[in-house]
């Protein structure tokens, strides 16, 4: 959506890192994560933690497949350190065989919860789907990690869903929550770039996620690096600029994971934009794991004013912050390091807070779900139905929560890559008449 300048400047940076809360606390949520994996322990479990202990949050519990990677979390140190006292409720619980496998146990789960708490979804990309259908079934508000979903006409049947109870589904794309994101987005509505005419992207995770749960899913069939990670810069350049993608192509280098199973370990994507500016994307499971990186990536914009030229870099990697260590807890003895994502650091509380984007997102998309009980709290249902749909209407419009409803795109962009990446780059098109929808190129 290429949306006019807002006549009211936008702030030009995210929530500072005062430990006060930015929205006083109207209710707390329950929280249920489903998927207890390398997210759930770098950014999500954390932040929720934090919030728990600042009042927003209630009980935790995790749903994993099985009990394995609920026990590593229940176990690990740095969250003894950070957050003293906090545990969560694993389901499985933590005494069942390690390779007893739970496929449906979150359904029960969530028909457990009391209508109208949060259910953070973190299960494989192809996984997502059923997972916030089973919330919003039972009435609770969803966080979905990046993609939200593989098919555009997924992501409207569920803003459909959500919208007819009065529900809120954010997607958590954290780097909108990026300063660096959110003061460009504020700069390049006011015109100050001109307009995006040809850029590139990059993404590339570390090699040691070859080894990771990964193999067993990241599979040909199920994801590609340019729809697990592409997908945070094609959002990222909608987020700064409006511009709607028409086309894409995805080529992928085939490799074999550890344990035999075949995927997509690289890929390169190239998006044309509506207003016929394009933009390459590299992505890949393959960073060197002792780089200093930790894996790199980056965007950079250029852009035409009426007779100048314009640009927006974003080194996203080195942001400026190296250590050199005398141990290698981190992995290697000299590291890049990114206060901007996620750290965990000192504060005036007990233990350690978390900072950064990784989580202002949670923090945002948490109290978004507050906010739309609070409204409602003390109508008539049919008031209350109105005046939260009236809220998520807003969330839609201001676009810096990614919803299904403004944040439908990557979908749209996914689904083509998709297609693109399974017929070795053939380009598809997205129409955006009528009902968008995409097909091949002929
Ligand atoms: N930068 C980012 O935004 C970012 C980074 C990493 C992962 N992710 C996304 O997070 C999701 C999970 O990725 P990950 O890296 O944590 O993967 P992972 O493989 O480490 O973990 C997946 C988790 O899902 C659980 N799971 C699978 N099936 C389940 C079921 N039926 N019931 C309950 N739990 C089930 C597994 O037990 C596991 O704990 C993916 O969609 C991925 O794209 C986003």
């Amino acid at each position: 959506m290429n949306e006019p300048s807002p006549t009211k400047p936008r702030p030009a940076v995210a929530p500072s890192v005062d430990p006060r809360p930015a929205v006083a606390p109207s209710g707390t949520l329950q929280v249920v994560i489903i998927g207890g994996g390398m997210i759930t322990h770098d950014q999500l479990l954390p932040s929720i933690y934090h919030l728990q202990r600042l009042g927003y949050v209630d009980a935790i519990r995790i749903c994993a497949l099985n009990s394995a990677p609920l026990r590593a979390l229940a176990e690990e140190p740095k969250f003894a350190e950070a957050f003293p006292g906090q545990t969560f409720q694993p389901s499985p619980a933590l005494d069942e065989p390690p390779d007893k496998m739970f496929p449906a146990l979150f359904k029960e789960v969530i028909a457990a919860m009391p209508p109208r708490n949060l259910v953070v979804v973190a299960v494989p990309d192809h996984f997502h789907d059923p997972v916030i259908r089973a919330a919003l079934e039972r009435d609770q508000h969803v966080l979905a990690v990046k993609p939200l979903v593989l098919k555009y006409a997924q992501s409207v049947e569920i803003e459909q869903i959500a919208r007819g109870k009065g529900l809120f589904v954010g997607v958590e794309y954290h780097k909108r929550f990026d300063r660096r994101a959110l003061d460009a987005r504020g700069l390049y509505r006011r015109g100050r770039f001109g307009q995006f005419r040809c850029g590139e992207a990059k993404l590339v995770e570390p090699y040691y996620y070859r080894h990771s749960n990964f193999q067993n899913w990241f599979t040909r069939e199920n994801s590609d690096p340019f729809t697990y990670i592409g997908c945070h810069y094609v959002d990222l350049v909608y987020f700064i600029t409006g511009l709607r993608p028409v086309e894409v192509s995805v080529r992928g280098v085939e490799g074999e994971f550890p344990n035999g199973n075949v995927g997509f370990l690289w890929s390169i994507g190239q998006v044309v934009w509506e207003n016929g500016a394009v933009l390459s994307l590299l992505n890949g499971l393959g960073y060197p794991d002792e780089g200093a990186g930790t894996n790199d990536q980056g965007l950079c914009l250029f852009c035409e004013g009426a007779d100048c030229g314009a640009i927006i870099r974003h080194d996203d990697q080195f942001r400026g912050v190296s250590h050199g260590y005398v141990d290698k807890l981190s992995g290697a003895a000299f590291r890049y390091v990114s206060p901007d994502y996620f750290r965990l650091v000192p504060w005036e509380g007990e233990g350690l807070r978390p900072v950064g984007y990784g989580y202002d997102s949670v923090e945002a998309n948490v109290q978004a779900a507050i906010r739309l009980n609070g409204v409602g709290a003390r109508h008539p249902p049919d008031k209350a139905l109105s005046l939260r749909r009236q809220l998520l209407e807003e969330f839609d419009k201001r676009g810096i929560l990614a919803t299904p409803a403004n944040s439908f795109i990557n979908e749209l962009v996914t689904e083509a890559a998709r297609l693109s990446i399974l017929q070795s780059g053939r380009h598809a098109v997205i129409d955006y008449a009528g009902s968008p929808s995409v097909r091949m190129r002929t």
